[in-house]
């Protein structure tokens, strides 16, 4: 339950994208938050207030004049108990009215007497979109510190395609999420490696290990939760890539080197969670390799991949570095030699029946003040806690 205890107000505006937030507040009140629908007029024209109420489970409002205010003051108190404004879709109507002050119904008045962020996803035709009124709109909002939300890139109902695609319900819900989440990496970069790695011996086959990426791919969601701007570079695994973070796909160690290197010098942060594999076969071969052609099996002769972490660490100016550290026993001793032999200052150490696939971990945070054992638990809470310690340790290099 992500949104336990939230209060959002859901604004709906006139588009034909009304219907995907009669999926949204089915997902934010999964998530555990109470939602408050207010529709325009327009928007009740696409989707009835019928049906937000029996998602919510609370009356929508529509009207800033509605008699069952007592005080008459809806666009107040609707605002007040709010924690976060969400407008979905946000139509280009809405926007001007918005980025001009103006107030004519209750949604609009609302948003002007708010106390809380505010998010907006946009939903209009491309050309709309293109607009240079809309443009201009929109750069007024981003300086009005408003959240704009997408929109995306596709087919639209008009039979057009193009930008101006509202965001789908899932993707406006992890936004929603990671907008209440600190943003304690706010304008820092962090480069993480996740997954295994993949070293070919012939054309289809290789070797490889059993890392899942999700440790991986919960601390890219988290860092980027956090306001990070996040690049992954990932071994072959079976995730979407999380919302928001740029992913660079890889498949072997000196692809996943090579990639690195190609990024580190723009990262405040280095985090190495990939399951990378010492050795690689010497001399990949061309063809497949058939069974029986030689009179016993083939040797693999193996040589030694460079070790991605160790040697950031010893760039002349390094990012703040972190390690893993997966062991099936003797925690502690490993991973706090693997710390120092690597010269980094922090590292994660977890006992690989504990973790390994599945999606709860636990964690023991190895750096200079000792250790700091974290509770077991799903792996983007321990991701977003992992997050903090980085943020700390950012600051005191500062
Ligand atoms: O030395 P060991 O493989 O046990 O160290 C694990 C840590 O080093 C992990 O953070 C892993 O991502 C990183 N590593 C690396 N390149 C390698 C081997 C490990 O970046 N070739």
């Amino acid at each position: 339950m992500e949104l336990a205890g939230r209060h959002i107000v859901l604004g709906v505006t006139g588009g034909i994208a009304a219907y995907k937030a009669a999926e949204l507040v089915r997902l934010l009140v999964r998530e555990g938050a109470a939602v408050q629908v207010v529709m325009t007029e327009a928007a009740t024209r696409f989707v009835t207030p019928v049906t937000f109420q029996a998602l919510s489970g609370r009356p929508v409002f529509t009207d800033q004049w509605d008699p069952r205010v007592a005080n008459n003051m809806a666009h107040i108190d609707l605002s007040r108990e709010a924690d976060a404004l969400l407008v979905a879709p946000a139509s280009a109507d809405f926007l001007a009215k918005l980025a001009n002050g103006l107030a004519d119904d209750l949604l609009t008045t609302l948003v002007l007497a708010r106390d809380c962020r505010l998010l907006v996803a946009p939903a209009m035709n491309r050309q709309m979109w293109e607009n240079p009124a809309t443009c201009r709109n929109l750069a007024t909002l981003r300086s009005d510190g408003v959240d704009i939300l997408g929109p995306a890139s596709g087919d639209q109902a008009c039979g057009e395609t193009g930008l101006g695609r509202m965001l789908e319900a899932e993707e406006i819900l992890l936004e929603m999420v990671a907008h209440f989440q600190p943003r304690l990496l706010a304008d820092k970069r962090v480069l993480l490696t996740a997954g295994p790695t993949f070293e070919a011996i012939d054309p289809v086959r290789g070797i490889t290990n059993l890392s899942s990426g999700k440790m991986g791919y919960a601390i890219a969601r988290a860092a980027r939760e956090a306001g990070a701007q996040v690049t992954l570079v990932s071994g072959p695994v079976s995730l979407p890539c999380p919302q928001g973070v740029n992913r660079i796909d890889v498949s072997s160690a000196l692809q996943m080197h090579a990639a690195v290197h190609g990024k580190v010098a723009e990262n405040d942060v280095f985090i190495a969670v990939a399951a990378v594999a010492d050795y690689r076969p010497a001399m990949p071969v061309a063809q497949k390799i058939k069974k029986g052609a030689q009179a016993a099996p083939p040797p693999i002769e193996l040589v030694q991949n460079p070790d991605i972490l160790a040697e950031v660490a010893m760039l002349p100016a390094p990012p703040l570095c972190v390690g893993f550290a997966a062991e099936s026993e003797k925690l502690d001793e490993y991973a706090e030699s693997k710390r120092r032999s690597k010269k980094i200052p922090l590292i994660v150490g977890n006992l690989i029946n504990d973790g390994f696939g599945g999606d709860d971990n636990t964690l023991i945070l190895f750096d200079d003040d000792g250790q700091h054992p974290l509770a077991p638990a799903p792996k983007l809470q321990l991701a977003r806690q992992l997050v903090a310690r980085i943020a700390t340790l950012l600051a005191e290099r500062q």
